[in-house]
């Protein structure tokens, strides 16, 4: 009986979110920090950092056009993607990942806004 409510409770999860551990729609808010030099809509413009979409499991430093540093060139070398492992580290402390990198962003330190923002990330696709 227990089990059985256990089951039904975790059926109704969202798949995503159970994977994720993070809610994409919170995750769109805490995008709002990244928007001053980012767009994430399908085939959208570089700004300041190149578009975002399709980020999770793109291969890093690969938009056409958009003028990595050498840090990023060099990290992208091998063909080097963004895992979700990989991403979560860049958007928490970006200079943890790429100390010579041209990303101007402190970092967000906040564990849920990271799990909300990589829910994001994964659904824009
Ligand atoms: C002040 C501008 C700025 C802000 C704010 C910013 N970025 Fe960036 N971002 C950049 C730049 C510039 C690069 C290119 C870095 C390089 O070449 O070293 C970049 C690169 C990236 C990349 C690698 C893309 C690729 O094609 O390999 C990811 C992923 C990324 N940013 C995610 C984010 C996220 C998520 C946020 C918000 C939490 C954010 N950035 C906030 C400027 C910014």
């Amino acid at each position: 009986m227990r089990r059985m409510m256990l089951a039904a409770v975790l059926a109704s999860v969202p798949a995503m979110a159970f994977a994720e551990g993070g809610d994409a729609a919170a995750g769109q808010r805490v995008f709002n920090q990244c928007r001053a030099c980012h767009t994430a809509d399908q085939g959208g413009r570089n700004g300041v950092g190149p578009n975002l979409f399709g980020i999770v499991g793109r291969p890093a430093g690969n938009i056409d056009g958009f003028r990595y540093s050498p840090n990023m060139r060099e990290f992208a070398t091998g063909g080097t993607t963004w895992t979700e492992d990989r991403l979560r580290a860049y958007v928490t402390n970006p200079k943890a990942v790429l100390p010579r990198g041209s990303m101007s962003f402190p970092g967000i330190r906040n564990e849920t806004q990271v799990n909300d923002l990589m829910a994001y990330l994964a659904s824009l696709k």
